[in-house]
């Protein structure tokens, strides 16, 4: 199986970038083939709603949408990997979503789609918008939720690695 991981944080050792890892990992050992792009080291300019893309096929924006969508289109799984900022996804991972748009029909396919979020909060409050507009992207595009890891109380690494997300992460990815 191909499988796309998104991130959104620029902390590349934090608590969702560690997450991702195990994810890969458990994604790897059974057999899947990974594609990991880091949106917050990448240039993706968020979508302006130009209308462009559908008027003549390409985006006003030619940046590293153009390294990931060849992914994209091929990928059996998207996973995105975000830190919670104010009760949302944060920015860099957004405008990739955001940025489908320029391919909306190319991305109605069949798909598995996981999301996996780190947060300071221990309850599930900062992550239901989040997890409502992913449920809501998957829907339109016609991908599966294969699962979702709701990382509470996780705002450091060290709690994060003294929780039991690690290994629901690397045992979804080995799922898959
Ligand atoms: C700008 C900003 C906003 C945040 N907003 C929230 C929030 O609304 N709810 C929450 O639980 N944690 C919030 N946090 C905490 C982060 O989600 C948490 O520290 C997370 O582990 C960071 O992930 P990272 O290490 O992958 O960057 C926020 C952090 C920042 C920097």
């Amino acid at each position: 199986m191909k499988v796309v991981v998104v991130t959104g944080s620029a902390h590349r050792n934090g608590t969702s970038a560690y997450l991702a890892q195990r994810f890969i990992e458990g994604a790897s050992e059974a057999g899947h083939e990974v594609f990991r792009f880091d949106a917050a080291f990448k240039s993706v300019h968020p979508c302006i709603g130009c209308e462009k893309c559908h008027r003549t096929g390409s985006c006003a924006f030619q940046d590293d949408m153009n390294e990931l969508n060849p992914h994209l289109f091929e990928a059996d799984a998207v996973v995105f990997v975000s830190p919670i900022y104010y009760y949302g996804i944060n920015a860099q991972i957004k405008a990739v979503m955001d940025r489908f748009y320029a391919h909306d029909d190319r991305l109605h396919a069949k798909k598995k789609a996981v999301l996996m979020l780190t947060m300071a909060d221990t309850t599930t409050e900062s992550a239901e918008g989040p997890l409502a507009s992913f449920r809501g992207m998957t829907s339109y595009l016609g991908w599966d939720i294969a699962g979702t890891v709701v990382a509470l109380n996780t705002g450091t690494l060290d709690l994060l690695e003294n929780s039991p997300y690690p290994d629901q992460a690397y045992l979804l990815g080995k799922a898959l």
